[in-house]
Parts: structure tokens; sequence; C-alpha cells
């Protein structure tokens, strides 16, 4: 069986006013009943297949993420708590030592909390063929065919096929956000996968790579998973976190590791990372208009909108967001709402 390792750390900063420093985006219900973050515990839910998830979060977060797991009936095998967030290295580090000490044979599979995958066959066959990968001794990355040449992903280079993990192949190059001209040729070139932020790793593989790619960064976590304290489903890292060096384990292993692999995913996978991709999932009217909340639209095309109470009225628009909320609106086009994280940073020059 594989152990479930979710990520539940990010801001969510270009998803405002909706996502907010004290409710980032996972815990949001976007798209229906659950949030993103139940979504993610419910597609590994299957008890014959999955061990109880370990779940990371920060310090802040703990009461959201349990009433949000027991909500949906999914108990955790713990919630690991970090007093400070020290990026994904450091989070997947003390996450494979923990579960380490007591099955250093365990496959984690890394789930981020904050993407949209339809719930079908083909992520449970993705997970199948990545476990196979993992059993050789791999460090297993789930490739996207890329449709953009979005500088935000990492991409992935996929090699000769794996004999023992039929459909998945070793990784000649990863390379983690590109400029847009390298991007432009990786996508052009018809090669290259976009990384999905999924992985599937032995426990002890990824310590054994991170302790000699980074071993400040391993010692360190290690000495703060030493201090680390037990309260019922919550185990806290120790303060010695804080001095883990932040760092995405994309940088940190995956552009420098031999032993990745890859299986390209036949999945729908979205990672949410905007409005306008928000929109793009969203199910829209003959307009092109995905509405949630009250609203009235005229002469209105292609455009996003969503309000958490006051009735929203569009006239002879095109191709907006506009997102109401109870204190705050946000109207930009669709194609700047990557941009949305700038009025967080500027909100929070201000304060
Ligand atoms: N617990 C914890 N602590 N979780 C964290 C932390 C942290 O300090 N930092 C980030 N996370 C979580 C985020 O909540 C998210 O679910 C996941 O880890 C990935 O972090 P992001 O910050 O969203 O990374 P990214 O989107 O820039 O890049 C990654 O994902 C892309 C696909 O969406 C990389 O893996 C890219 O290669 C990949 O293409
Ligand atoms: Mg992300």
């Amino acid at each position: 069986k594989v152990t479930p390792v979710i990520l539940c750390g990010g801001g969510g900063k270009r998803l405002w006013p909706l996502s907010r420093g004290q409710y980032p985006k996972q815990f949001l219900k976007l798209t229906g009943a659950w949030s993103l973050l139940q979504e993610t515990a419910l597609r590994i839910s299957d008890p014959a297949r999955f061990e109880p998830p370990l779940v990371i979060a920060n310090e802040d977060y703990r009461f959201i993420v349990s009433e949000q797991l027991a909500e949906i009936g999914v108990p955790p095998h713990a919630i690991l708590l970090e007093p400070a967030a020290r990026n994904t290295a450091p989070a997947l580090a003390a996450a494979a030592m923990l579960i380490g000490e007591t099955a250093p044979d365990a496959l984690l599979l890394v789930l981020p909390s904050d993407h949209l995958i339809a719930r079908s066959d083909a992520f449970s066959h993705s997970v199948a063929t990545a476990t196979a990968a993992a059993a050789g001794d791999r460090l297993v990355t789930f490739g996207m065919k890329p449709t953009a040449p979005e500088t935000g992903y990492g991409y992935i280079e996929a090699g000769a096929s794996l004999a023992q993990a039929p459909g998945a192949h070793a990784v000649d190059r990863f390379v983690e956000k590109p400029d847009l001209a390298t991007a432009e040729g990786y996508v052009a070139s018809g090669r290259y996968l976009w990384n999905s932020g999924m992985f599937m790793f032995p426990a002890a593989l990824l310590v054994e790579e991170l302790s000699s790619l980074e071993p400040d960064l391993a010692a360190t976590v290690a000495e703060a998973l030493a201090e680390r304290t037990v309260d019922g489903d919550f185990i806290r890292l120790g303060a010695r976190f804080r001095d883990a060096r932040a760092v995405s384990i994309d940088y940190a292993v995956m552009e420098k590791t031999s032993r990745a692999a890859v299986v390209p995913g036949e999945m729908s996978w979205t990672d949410v990372g905007s409005w306008n991709a928000l929109w793009e999932v969203s199910e829209r009217d003959g307009a092109g208009n995905a509405v949630a909340g009250e609203a009235v639209l005229v002469e209105t095309r292609d455009s996003y909108v969503k309000s958490s109470g006051p009735l929203v009225a569009l006239l002879g628009v095109s191709d907006l967001v506009v997102v109401v909320t109870d204190d705050a609106v946000l109207v930009t086009p669709r194609r700047l709402s990557q941009d949305v994280r700038k009025v967080v940073e500027r909100l929070e020059a201000l304060a």
C-alpha cells in the first residue's frame, strides 16, 4: 500500500479576494461541495490501496485541516505542523523521515492540496504505473501534456522506457520554471511534459538523495523532527525547522537527481492557479460565461463572475473576471488574472 502525503501550505495569492492569507485556496469550496483539500483526500481514501494520509501544513491551519478531514470522514495518519513555511523540500524531508522511522520501505505519494483532478480511472492507472516505477528505486513525477509555454511549471524531457514499469520513462532532463523563450522551445519540440507537482518515491530514497544533495537541509530537518511534540493527531516540528533552507523539491532534488522517472498522466488536471484557470474548467453557458452566485449578464461574453452575496450585473463586456465578496471586489481582464498576485503584494505593502 501507498502512503499519501498531502502538501497543504500555499498562499494562493492569485485567487484574491476569495483566497486570503487566513484562508488560502486549498480550503475553498471552489467547484462543488468539497474544498480542493477535501477532494484531494477523497481521491486517496480507498483503504484497499492507500494508508491514511499524512498532511503537512502550517501551524496556523491546524484547525481548518482537521475539521475539513473530519467533515469527509478521512482520518489522517497525522497532521504534521511546520512552525514556518520553508517550501516543499524541507516539508517532504520531514514527511519522508517521519514515515521512514516506522516503515523504511514505504512508498510516498505526494499530492498538492490545491489541484483539481477529475475523479477517474486515469488517476488510479497512473498511480499504479508510478508504484511499479517507484518500487524500482525511482523518484517518480507525473507528466502532463503542455498546452502553452507556461513559465510557472517544471518541464520534463522523457527518456527511455523503464523495463520494470511499462508506461514509465527515465527522465533525461528536468527544468523548473524556465524562462519564456526556453518554455516556448520545449513546447514546440513536442518532447517535454509539464511536471504536475505530484510525486511518488520510496521514503528512504528521498532521504538519501536529500542527504547527498542538500546535507545541511537534511540535517536541520532531522533535528527539527527529533525535537517534535505530539498532541493527538498533530505532530509539531521543533523550532529548528525555521533554519532549514527554503527551497522547493523541484530545485533541490528533481533537477539534479539521476533517479527520476516520469509517468505521462492521462487524467484531466488543473493547478487552479488563477481565475482564468478556474474559468477554463467551469461549466459555461452558450455565451462562454461561467457564473457562481447571483448575477445578471446582458450582452456579455467569455467572462467569469463569482459573488458571495451582492447581485452582480454586467452589460456589454467580455473576457472579464469579476469576483465579489463581502468586503472586496476584483475586476480584471481574464488574460491578466495571473497578475492578481500584484494586487495582493500592493495590499501587503500598504498594510
Ligand atoms: N506544507 C507545505 N509547506 N506545503 C507547501 C509549502 C510549505 O512550505 N510550500 C508549498 N507547499 C505546497 C503548496 O500548497 C502546493 O500544494 C504545493 O506544495 C506546490 O507548491 P507551489 O508553491 O504551488 O509550487 P508551484 O506551483 O510554484 O510549482 C510546483 O507545482 C507545479 C505544478 O502546479 C512545481 O512542482 C512545478 O514543477 C510544477 O509544474
Ligand atoms: Mg502551485
